[in-house]
């Protein structure tokens, strides 16, 4: 279980603020879904906590530890696309990381540290729904079983934290409703503590346990540069009836959208 410590962080681009003042205790085991308007620093502050970017100001501790300078396995990542190698198929594309963090010189293991990360590969794939495609490249691939395969890849690591970029948002709703009881099955079945950047408000509260918002308090053009975003909402959300409510909203979307013109 693993908690996640955000204190007074600021970050800045060449003396831009995008960021500033963000705090955030995050309890073990929480879904922190995060909304906001488009530039307001959402990937920046999971870049963060990735460490592909580090704050101007201020900390992140995950368990009380300093964030390592660089990603780590312990922090998993899925983007909104393109986070799968093509040449590979979808079996090697779940065994690279851990083979490449294993014989780093030559990104290959051989004989039974081979089959072992195989056999975990095709885990991680079955456990996303993919155990009969571990034989397809991602051109063959639909893009939700494309998803599926880059939640696998961040998963084989088993992640403390698993950090997720607008990850079903190019997937048509029927199979985003899918995605989603994956993920909720997922997030139940491990205890990771997951961050979500979505523009979709009824995904952030169908998955949710707390929904943060970031926004601009000052928005004048003299003031953009000087001044950054921050956190404007933190709401936790009871999860049953968070669900309750998204299924109601989805319910009257469709009979509004059944109703004869
Ligand atoms: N490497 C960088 N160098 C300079 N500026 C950057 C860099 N990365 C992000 N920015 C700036 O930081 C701001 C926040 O960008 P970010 O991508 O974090 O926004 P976002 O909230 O994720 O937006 P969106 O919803 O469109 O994805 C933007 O103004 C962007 O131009
Ligand atoms: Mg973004």
């Amino acid at each position: 279980m693993t908690e996640v410590t955000i204190r007074h962080v600021w970050k800045e681009y060449d003396g831009d603020v995008v960021l500033e003042r963000v705090n955030l205790d995050v309890a073990p085991h929480s879904f922190v879904s995060i909304v906001g308007p488009s530039g307001c620093g959402k990937s920046t502050f999971l870049r963060m906590l990735l460490s592909q970017e580090a704050p101007t100001r201020g900390f992140i501790r995950i368990d009380g530890q300093d964030l390592p300078p660089e990603p780590t396995a312990e922090r998993g990542v899925v983007f909104q696309r393109y986070s799968v190698f093509p040449h590979l198929t979808a079996l090697e594309n779940v065994a690279f990381g851990p083979e490449v963090a294993r014989a780093p010189l030559l990104g290959r293991l051989f004989g039974s540290r081979r089959k072992a990360v195989l056999e975990q590969a095709a885990a991680a794939l079955a456990s996303v729904g993919l155990d009969h495609a571990g034989d397809k490249y991602p051109a063959q691939m639909s893009g939700g079983m494309q998803q599926r395969l880059a939640i696998a890849q961040a998963l084989i690591t088993k992640p403390k934290v698993l950090l997720l970029d607008e990850p079903f948002g190019a997937l048509d709703p029927g199979i985003r409703a899918d995605m989603h009881q994956l993920m909720l099955r997922l997030f139940d079945e491990t205890g990771m503590t997951v961050f979500m950047v979505t523009h979709d408000l009824k995904e952030a509260f169908h998955l949710g346990t707390r929904l943060v918002a970031f926004d601009r308090y000052k928005t004048r053009p003299e003031e953009i540069g000087a001044y950054g975003a921050t956190i404007t909402l933190d709401l936790a959300l009871d999860r049953s009836s968070a669900r309750e409510r998204a299924e109601a909203m989805v319910g009257l979307a469709d009979k509004v959208a059944d109703q004869p013109a």
